[in-house]
């Protein structure tokens, strides 16, 4: 992604270095891909370094920021004015260095849940910078395709920060994730989890009428994707009603949890967004929650305290059990502590999800 930015601008940079005597239309397009795209090229390393966890994935904020921020953006106006007005290649230089500075700048100070709203931001502005960059060459298939990735990823990144329920502007200019620690192992220090074993799941789910299964990062770390469909399988040859339930930023990626459970051929209808499920929670038996956790945290809907206080979640502590496939009590990437894992209706089966899971099926099996 950082690289589609990184070759507008430098597509904008040939252009103006070469060209002579161009119109100013395309000068303000130059500028608008030398911008976007520097932008977009050092925002995407630092989101990279993040989900790598080679950066501190939590919001970074340095002293002085609120001062610099401003005065790069100017330092970054001027520059683009002077291009539009002048034809100097020198300034389309500084317009990049500029610009991939407030990627940095910008970037670092987002973390945590906020982090794939930015991923999803950063994935629209290089279509943007591409069709500028089109623009720029007189390429209708570079300005189509930059729109089309333009257009997308700011759809999806409304819909992703509407599933948090945040605004654009509060994940770019605040520091959403900043504050996990705080809430790290709160409420959690008198309170017992209780463990289920293997067999004991597999006498909870095969005789449950209804199961819906809550699939989370853990899962596609884990590659359980075709263990859970033969154990979702195994029970439905046994009369039992399974769903899958979606969480729009479960896992790492948008639409992460939909390709992982392609992947193991699971029907397309048994997969239910938030707003479809969450009303079933009161009657479903069992939620079985394979390693996920911020996306079932009761805290985003009762601690005005917690950094994900607000996100809409799935509401499986209302089922009549919970069963939470986990390796350990550690928390999700917002970094919080996770009071569902203590409630009387939750059991925990603590083990990597593949063998975990593999373990409930041998258990069903002998059933
Ligand atoms: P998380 O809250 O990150 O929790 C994942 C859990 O999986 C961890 O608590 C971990 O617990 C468990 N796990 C890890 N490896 C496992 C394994 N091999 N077997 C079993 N469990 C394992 O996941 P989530 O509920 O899917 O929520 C997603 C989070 O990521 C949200 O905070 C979201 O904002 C953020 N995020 C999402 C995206 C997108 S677009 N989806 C992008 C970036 C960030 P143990 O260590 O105890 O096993």
């Amino acid at each position: 992604n950082g690289f589609g930015g990184g070759s507008s601008a430098l597509v904008a940079l040939a252009e103006l270095t070469n060209g002579t005597g161009l119109p100013s239309r395309t000068m303000v397009t130059i500028a608008i891909s030398i911008f976007i795209g520097s932008l977009t090229l050092s925002g995407s390393f630092i989101a990279f370094g993040k989900l790598q966890g080679i950066i501190d994935g939590r919001a970074i904020t340095m002293p002085g920021q609120r001062i610099l921020d401003p005065l790069l953006a100017i330092g970054a106006l001027a520059a683009a004015v002077a291009i539009v007005s002048s034809d100097n290649n020198a300034t389309g230089w500084i317009l990049a260095a500029v610009a991939g500075v407030l990627g940095v700048t910008r970037t670092l100070p987002i973390g945590g849940a906020d982090m794939p709203v930015v991923i999803s931001f950063l994935n629209s502005a290089s279509g943007v910078a591409a069709a500028a960059a089109g623009f720029v060459i007189e390429s209708n298939a570079l300005i189509i395709s930059g729109a089309l990735v333009g257009a997308s990823g700011l759809i999806l990144t409304n819909i992703m920060v509407k599933a948090m329920n945040r605004t654009l502007g509060a994940v770019l200019f605040s520091a959403f994730g900043a504050s996990g620690d705080a809430a790290i192992g709160a409420g959690s220090e008198d309170k017992v989890a209780r463990r289920g074993s293997p067999d004991d799941i597999a006498v909870t789910l095969a005789y449950a009428k209804r199961v819906v299964i809550v699939p989370g990062y853990g899962l596609a770390v884990a590659q359980a994707q075709h263990t859970i469909r033969e154990l979702a399988s195994l029970l439905e040859s046994r009369g039992v009603e399974v769903r899958y339930a979606i969480h729009p930023v479960a896992g790492r990626m948008p639409g992460h949890m939909n390709v992982l459970l392609a992947e193991a051929d699971v029907p397309y209808d048994l997969l239910f967004d938030l707003e479809d499920i969450n009303p079933d929670f009161p009657s479903t038996d069992v939620s079985l929650v394979v390693g996920a956790n911020d996306v079932v945290n009761p805290l985003a809907r009762t601690d005005s305290t917690s950094p994900i206080y607000g996100m809409p979640i799935l509401d499986v502590d209302r089922s009549h059990l919970v069963v939470v496939v986990k390796r350990s009590l550690s928390p999700g990437y917002a970094g919080i502590d996770n009071p569902l894992f203590y409630e009387d209706n939750t059991l925990m089966l603590f083990a990597d999800a593949k063998k975990g899971l593999s373990e409930v099926v041998t258990a069903v099996k002998e059933l």
